[in-house]
């Protein structure tokens, strides 16, 4: 029993050193300590000694219980301590936290905002018109009757004989001006569709901001001013930008805006933003207004490609690929 004991004590002693977590102390506890532990065993097995041996063995047993549980204890200490230096170390409270992802209005929707707070500063109210439109305020009423032959590159998604997605944001203009007397000054965002072949600049659904002034005595300076107002509020003093003559049916005369950018290569050039013009007067006629008293101009803009030259984006499509690694970005 003794030589027992002195082994059990010797091996238990050995065994603690190598412990160096919580999960194989408490394996020891079981094996040593536990109700079936050898020390618990030795200590039950005191009562079947001859009376003479039992005072003298149960006291070394209790002895070498005392001794492994204190060991035992003092390891238990050392262990919890440590840990909770390292659950200290955790606590780190000048550690970065974790960020929440907070969801942002697209780059799209950015710009609209802040296209619409310079025309706002400008004096220019806010109007919208609906995105399936009628043949009338899509085409005729802009001077487009159906064998017009600039009605193909407004080439449309027809939904039935007289409906279709608007291909440009000028509708709003007629539904403006069929609404409001002069004078008008408005601007009309929104989305418009066309069956364009996609690339680097073009896509079946993009957004224009239209702006329509209509009054007494406006003329092409008037337009001009505007334009390079606006141009300047976007994009600083730095900007190139240049008016160009071109065609539209609506207007008469009419111009193309392009900006100086930087193509997809490195190379320098100009991207077309949109058209502009004098009002043509057929299209007054269309909306009742008296257009030997009145006159105006109009432009429509491609918000995506405002952008672009914003941001230095080199390609339309990654606006609608709804990337998060490039979204997060603006
Ligand atoms: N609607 C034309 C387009 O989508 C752009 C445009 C040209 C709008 C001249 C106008 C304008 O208001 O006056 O290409």
């Amino acid at each position: 029993m003794v030589e027992q004991l002195e082994k059990i004590s010797k091996d238990a002693l050995t065994a603690l050193k190598k412990i160096t977590d919580a999960t194989a102390l408490e394996d020891f506890r079981i094996k040593y300590l536990g109700r079936k532990g050898q020390i618990t065993q030795m200590l039950g097995q005191i009562g079947h000694l001859p009376p003479e041996q039992r005072r003298a063995a149960g006291q070394l047993a209790n002895k070498t219980k005392k001794k492994i549980t204190e060991a035992f204890e003092q390891l238990k200490r050392s262990l919890l301590q440590s840990q909770q230096e390292k659950s200290q170390e955790l606590l780190d409270v000048t550690l970065p936290g974790t960020a929440v992802n907070v969801g942002k209005t697209h780059v799209i929707t950015q710009t609209v905002n802040e296209l619409l707070e310079i025309f706002g500063r400008m004096g220019f109210a806010i109007a919208y018109g609906p995105e399936v439109e009628d043949e009338w305020h899509n085409f005729v009423a802009l001077n487009m009757g159906p064998e017009h032959p600039a009605r193909d590159p407004f080439d449309a998604f027809y939904i039935d004989d007289n409906t279709l997605l608007r291909s440009h944001t000028s509708p709003v203009q007629i539904r403006i001006m069929e609404q409001t007397k002069p004078p008008i000054r408005v601007v009309a965002p929104g989305r418009v569709y066309r069956p364009d072949t996609v690339d680097a600049t073009h896509m079946y659904m993009f957004y224009q901001i239209e702006a329509l002034v209509v009054d007494e005595n406006i003329n092409m300076v008037d337009m001009k001013t505007a334009i390079n107002q606006f141009i300047h509020a976007y994009y600083g003093p730095k900007i190139k930008w240049r008016l160009r003559p071109s065609f539209f049916p609506f207007t008469e005369p009419s111009g193309e805006v392009d900006l100086l950018w930087v193509d997809k290569h490195g190379k320098e050039d100009w991207m077309e933003v949109g058209g502009c013009g004098m009002v043509d007067p057929n299209v007054f006629d269309a909306v009742g207004i008296d257009s030997e008293k009145y006159t105006g101009w109009a432009f429509g803009f491609g918000i995506e490609r405002l952008a672009m030259k914003k941001y230095g984006i080199n390609d339309i499509r990654l606006l609608f690929e709804n990337d998060l690694r490039f979204l997060k970005q603006f």
